[in-house]
């Protein structure tokens, strides 16, 4: 499958690695694309600008930063993305007054539905926000893959399509649909927890798992 990866980042390049090592033909946007060429290289994936890169996607991840993701967005172009799953990770965190981040929406607004909102013609669902982006790709590296992941969106087919799609490249078992787009409040909302969770243990592998 043809995967565009918006962003280079930590996560970008996890998710692109990983994604070439299953087959898959992958693309990742960089505003700078000497500064990727050579893990591009070795790695297998190719390097596009946002809307090169959006354009390669059959489906589309969005690992920008949360304060950027509108505007990349919009740079990827619209058409780009009309009537393709958008798989958003990014938070939206606030680090201007350091350690820990505030978030900069929630409780009655999430990033998750401000792109849905932005983007109406992307089928966007929220996944894979809530841990840190060595555990999205090997989630067996970790209490042999059983801990949980959420997503959240308006299309269920597209929900579905990407539950399906992170079992196939990831191994994921444990997934948990919360409903719409409204729900991404609720896995944004997570952030705070994580990153005290981060800052106790001094590491970031670990999970949330949802017993029930
Ligand atoms: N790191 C994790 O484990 C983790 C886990 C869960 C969720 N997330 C979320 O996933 C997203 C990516 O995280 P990360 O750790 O990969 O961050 P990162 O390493 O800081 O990478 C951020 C990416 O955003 C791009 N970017 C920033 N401003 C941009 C703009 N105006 N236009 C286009 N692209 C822009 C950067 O592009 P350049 O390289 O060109 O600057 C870079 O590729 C964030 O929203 C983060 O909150 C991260």
């Amino acid at each position: 499958m043809k995967v565009g990866i918006l962003g280079s980042g930590m996560v970008g390049q996890t998710l692109a690695a990983k994604l070439v090592e299953r087959g898959q033909d992958v693309m990742v946007s960089a505003r700078s694309p000497e500064k990727v060429a050579a893990w591009a290289a070795g790695a297998g994936v190719k390097v596009g600008s946002l809307s090169e890169t959006a354009a390669h996607g059959a489906i589309v991840i969005n690992a920008t930063k949360g304060e950027a993701s509108v505007e990349a967005l919009r740079a990827a172009g619209e058409a780009n993305l009309a009537g393709k799953i958008l798989v958003d990770i990014a938070n939206p965190l606030d680090f201007s007054r350091g350690m820990p981040p505030t978030l900069w929406v929630s409780n009655t607004d999430s990033l998750g539905e401000q792109i849905q909102q932005a983007f109406p013609q992307a089928k966007v669902v929220k996944a894979l926000n809530t841990l840190n982006a060595g555990l999205m790709v090997e989630p067996g590296k970790l209490a042999g893959g059983d801990h949980t992941i959420f997503v959240s969106g308006n299309d269920p087919a597209a929900k579905a399509e990407v539950s399906r799609l992170l079992g196939e490249w990831f191994g994921w078992r444990d997934i948990i649909d919360l409903g719409d787009i409204t729900t991404a409040r609720g896995t944004e909302s997570l952030l705070p927890v994580w990153i005290r969770l981060m800052m106790a243990f001094g590491h970031a592998n670990f999970q949330f798992k949802i017993v029930r």
